[in-house]
């Protein structure tokens, strides 16, 4: 008999345990999740927060949305990506980043009801964590992940109560590892993986000095320093990241992986901060430091059998393209809904096999993603003469040499400006954050064809309504003045039906199927003297589909299946494609 009972069980209160309990919790469950520490993340690793992130938090509620948005650093200040020998020092160029540059910007709005910005996760976990357990989740702090045993009805985890120093058994229907990047129930779930772990040491250091006066007139995220010696490793550079403008900070600083992982004391982590800010008399208050491996490695499997993997579970990599955190929450979105219809009798188990189709190629893109942007620095090394030579005086003066009035160093110029330019696969990588296209038994593409991408995929998002694509955003106009994004019609863990003038047929087959499937499915007809119009058009030209059409949308926004026009018997086809992806 173990000694605590739960329907989802969650190792990790990090972004994706906190995530998918506050999903599960908003959906009507009771999720447990556990933490071997006392509390949450003590230090700001991740901060990019993407545009689906956030339309993640909106489907939360707008409360969720709007207290992130109220802790986050606006998007405005995130975007002069700067290239420096030293903050204080000479500026070597800069681009703008993170839909801050106005083309960018433009299709950034366009595409989401969601802004991006900077939260950090120390703002991130807590808010998480605490829409979790407000709506039914539990937390068990200080209680340590040991070890899980399954069988056809559910799993037995071992855990070590770290206050008492006892072992507790918990029994749950489902496992969820979101244990991190060292995961042991990834381990021992016996999941392969693809790739390396430790290809790069870095250190963090976190320290708080007011560096406006060097920063304030050209605001970002990021200020990378590129001085002879601060290439050791890891991600490559001197990295001066911002945590809060423009006074709390975090210096991510490599070291040889082949060497120990160095003991940084206060005295070593000042001499850091003040040549990377380039103030030899700087006094910058070091709050704390921590070391990190770099990892190239994803999951080709996620799950085992009653045991599911997500977060840095199972996509480790640097930090690069900001995508760990953002694909932690977006994993849990994907896997919660599934859950809580299985659990509540709607779906199918088949159901859950959707999660490793749809997530495990979304792990291997960015793990190979963030990995590659580190390698995309090397063309801005070697543009600077960086890469020609060990000697810290030859490295200057090969710095030095783009500033001659010389053919060479016109060419040399071109290179930077180009190697820089280039950086927008890491810092404006717009389509790699949106463009998830899901192809499993979850989504019923009645052999359409994919559309073909227009534009660099990683670097553009094209919204479709083709099934397994991310509803398209438009903006839809009430009587009342009031106007919702067609996301938000959607949603809120339940299937969506969207259709218009001509779609009665649909809206009749959804109301009669949700009753005999006893699963809700919200309906929309939008057009004229309904609750929502098409008052621009934007979401006729989005939607893709004709006014007696229809979308049927899973509760991840996700498109399930599509028609373009009114068809003989909505309700035997729709009957037949909620009974194929729920594997009823
Ligand atoms: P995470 O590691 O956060 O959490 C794991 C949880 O499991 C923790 O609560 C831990 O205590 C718990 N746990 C582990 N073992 C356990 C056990 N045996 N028993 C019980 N509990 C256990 N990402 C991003 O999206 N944008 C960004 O800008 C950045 N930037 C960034 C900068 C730097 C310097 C770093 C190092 C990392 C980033 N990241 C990032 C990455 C981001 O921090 C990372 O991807 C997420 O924290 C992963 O979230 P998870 O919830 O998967 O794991």
């Amino acid at each position: 008999m173990a000694d605590i009972t739960t329907d989802v069980l969650i190792i990790g209160t990090g972004p994706a345990g906190s995530a998918t309990a506050a999903l599960l919790a908003t959906y009507g469950l009771e999720p447990l999740m556990i933490n071997r520490y006392r509390w949450l993340a003590t230090t700001p690793r991740a901060h990019i927060t993407n545009q689906r992130t956030m339309e993640v938090l909106r489907d939360l509620g707008r409360e969720v949305e709007d207290e992130a948005y109220m802790f986050a650093t606006e998007q405005d200040l995130m975007g002069q990506n700067v290239f420096c020998t030293a903050v204080a020092g000479e500026e070597i160029g800069r681009m703008q980043s993170w839909g801050n540059h106005p083309l960018s910007r433009a299709e950034h709005i366009l595409s989401s009801p969601g802004r991006m910005n900077d939260l950090p996760q120390t703002y991130m976990e807590p808010l998480l964590f605490k829409t979790a357990c407000s709506r039914g989740a539990q937390s068990r702090m200080s209680t340590e992940y040991l070890s899980h045993l399954q069988d056809d009805e559910g799993v037995t985890t071992t855990c070590l109560d770290r206050m008492t120093g006892k072992q507790i058994t918990i029994r749950s229907k489902f496992l969820i590892g979101a244990d991190g990047g060292n995961s042991k129930v990834a381990e021992h779930a016996g999941l392969t993986f693809e790739g390396k772990m430790g290809v790069g040491g870095s250190m963090n250091i976190l320290f708080e000095c007011d560096l406006s006066q060097y920063v304030a007139h050209r605001p970002s995220v990021l200020y990378w320093v590129l001085q002879p010696g601060a290439d050791v490793g890891g991600i490559g550079m001197g990295l001066v990241r911002m945590v809060r403008p423009w006074k709390e900070w975090l210096i991510v600083w490599g070291y040889d992986i082949n060497q120990p992982a160095p003991q940084v004391d206060e005295a070593f982590a000042t001499k850091v901060v003040r040549d990377l800010v380039g103030v030899a008399d700087l006094k910058p208050v070091i709050k704390s430091v921590s070391t990190w491996t770099v990892n190239n490695m994803y999951a080709t499997t996620l799950s085992n059998g009653r045991v599911f993997c997500m977060g840095d579970a199972i996509h480790r990599h640097p930090p690069s393209n900001g995508l760990g955190s953002n694909t932690s929450i977006q994993d849990g979105f994907n896997l919660a809904w599934k859950l809580a219809m299985v659990l509540r009798g709607q779906a199918g188990l088949g159901l859950l096999e959707s999660y490793q189709a749809e997530r495990a190629p979304v792990a291997k893109q960015i793990v190979t993603r963030a990995n590659k942007s580190i390698e995309e620095f090397g063309p801005i090394f070697k543009a600077l003469g960086l890469l020609d030579s060990v000697d810290p005086v030859k490295m200057q003066q090969n710095m030095d040499a783009r500033c001659d009035d010389t053919a060479d160093a016109e060419q040399q110029r071109t290179a930077i400006r180009q190697a820089i330019a280039n950086k927008v696969y890491e810092f404006d990588a717009h389509g790699v954050e949106m463009n998830h296209r899901y192809d499993s038994k979850a989504v019923v593409k009645d052999g359409q064809p994919a559309p073909a991408f227009e534009k660099d995929p990683e670097l553009h998002f094209q919204p479709t309504s083709w099934p397994g694509a991310r509803l398209p955003h438009a903006w839809l106009f009430g009587a009342d003045g009031g106007k919702v994004s067609s996301l938000d019609l959607t949603g809120h863990g339940v299937f969506t039906v969207l259709t218009g003038m001509g779609g009665d047929g649909w809206v009749a087959a959804a109301k009669a199927l949700s009753d005999e499937f006893a699963l809700p499915i919200t309906v929309h007809k939008i057009g004229p003297r309904q609750p929502w119009q098409d008052l621009t058009g934007d979401w006729a030209r989005a939607c893709e589909i004709g006014d007696s059409g229809v979308l049927l949308v899973r509760p991840d926004h996700h498109v399930a299946w599509r028609a373009d026009d009114a068809i003989a018997d909505p309700k035997a086809a729709l009957s037949r494609v909620l009974t194929t992806i729920l594997n009823r």
